[in-house]
């Protein structure tokens, strides 16, 4: 089964309101695509601007993390109601300079997930090992253990519509990227951890990415691998080179 190939660019805290309508400007004509699916996620406050920008294009506004209740009292937190009503399709979940930086764990991830089902958001939710754990040889263990954790009471229907990033932190903002067979070896075995946790169709259906430091030069490569489907970006999404990472055929 083929399944459509999905770029996403992950802003970080990067781009001002104002800055963020005149990348999207820039980057409109270079990412045109019928081929591959193109998602840009911004900071919260850069959403609305953004979804305005995007609107007749080719480009879907993703968010970079939400929290796991609807409204109350959690003062700087965003709801998953306010990223719909905004144009969100895609939410970031369990990144790991939010698992590092705000203390996310693999239970909040959890609910962040359920949450972004609930609300027709598609969760992008992301693992990865540390070089330590690499080194130590425990990588797919762990990838394993993160995984079963976020999909807990997920269903199957819901899980065949995730998109998975594998992002090694090694490999996030360093300039050393994965190699294509590290990449693709996890990849795989987060597609074997689905079939076993629901069943072959929905781990084939899922979309599982690469991110940790793609450039337009290991693009081509590396989403060619089989159980590759796209990248999650960060540093060169911002930049024009990101038009020749989603056309990197
Ligand atoms: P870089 O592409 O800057 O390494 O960041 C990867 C990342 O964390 C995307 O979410």
């Amino acid at each position: 089964m083929a399944r459509r190939k999905i770029i996403a660019g992950n802003w970080k805290m990067n781009m001002t309101p104002t800055e963020a309508v005149e990348l999207i400007e820039t980057l409109k004509p270079l990412v045109a695509s019928d081929e591959v699916d193109v998602v840009f996620c911004v900071p919260a406050i850069d959403i609305i601007p953004a979804v305005a920008a995007v609107k007749g294009t080719n480009i879907a506004i993703g968010a970079e993390n939400m929290y796991f209740e609807e409204s109350g009292a959690y003062t700087g937190e965003t709801s998953p109601k306010m990223l719909t009503e905004a144009g969100v399709k895609y939410v970031i979940i369990g990144h790991s300079e939010r698992r590092e930086y705000f203390a996310e764990s693999d239970e909040t991830v959890n609910k962040k997930v359920l949450k972004a089902f609930a609300h027709n958001l598609t969760p992008i939710v992301c693992c990865g090992e540390s070089l330590t754990q690499r080194e130590q040889g425990i990588t797919i263990d762990w990838i394993r253990q993160q995984i079963k954790i976020a999909f807990l009471n997920v269903s199957a229907d819901q899980a065949a519509t995730a998109v998975i990033a594998y992002e090694p932190i090694w490999a996030i903002g360093t300039g050393k990227v994965a190699t294509t067979e590290q990449a693709q070896e996890v990849c795989a075995a987060i597609r074997v951890c689905m079939a076993e946790i629901y069943d072959q169709a929905t781990a084939d259906a899922i979309r599982i990415q690469y991110g940790g430091s793609v450039t337009a030069a290991s693009a081509a490569e590396l989403f060619s691998q089989a159980d590759i489907d796209g990248g999650l970006v960060g540093g060169a999404s911002l930049k024009p080179d990101f038009g020749k990472i989603v056309n990197y055929k």
